[in-house]
């Protein structure tokens, strides 16, 4: 793991907000042609949003949306940038959302993972409970992980 990496929660009100915009679009949206400018974003204010930083960069970010069920909550938007990535980033983003959501009483976390990260997920401790379905117009898969 790589020294001098803070991860937080930040509400969408601060203005590293606009730089975890960026990662999502360059990261999550630009690779599979698609753009955040198309899609309606008002429910990220309900979500806890983490980031990664390392000199005072956003390199990672991770949320957490509240879904009609008490008991589970959902994790997405998951991003490392393109040279922060396999260097345990991504670990500790999802560490710190497991974290927070056990504070906040919810026993379970569920996720689309993109089929090309489920061993990402794997590794960390979720499983598969899906077959393999389109969003976004790529293949993923709903995957789970108990945390109480
Ligand atoms: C997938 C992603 C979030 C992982 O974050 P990361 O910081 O690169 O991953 P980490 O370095 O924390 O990896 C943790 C472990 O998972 C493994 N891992 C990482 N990506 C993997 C993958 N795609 N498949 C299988 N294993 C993977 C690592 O080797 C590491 O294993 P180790 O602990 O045995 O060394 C990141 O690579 C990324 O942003 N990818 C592009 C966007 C994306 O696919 N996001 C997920 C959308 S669901």
């Amino acid at each position: 793991m790589e020294d001098g990496i803070v991860i937080s929660r930040i509400p969408i009100t601060d203005k590293r907000y606009q730089q975890v915009y960026d990662l999502r679009e360059e990261v999550l949206r630009k690779p599979i042609g698609l753009s955040l400018k198309n899609e309606d974003l008002t429910s990220d204010a309900i979500n806890a949003i983490f980031i990664a930083e390392k000199d005072n960069k956003v390199i990672g970010c991770v949320m957490l949306y509240p879904i009609d069920d008490e008991e589970k909550i959902k994790l997405r938007q998951m991003a490392v940038d393109g040279d922060w990535q396999g260097k345990g980033v991504g670990r500790m983003l999802v560490e710190a959302a497991e974290t927070y959501a056990k504070q906040q009483g919810y026993s379970s976390i569920i996720l689309h993972a993109r089929s090309v990260s489920e061993g990402f997920y794997k590794k960390l401790g979720y499983y598969t409970t899906s077959s393999e379905f389109t969003e976004v117009g790529i293949p993923h898969v709903v995957m789970e992980k108990d945390i109480f």
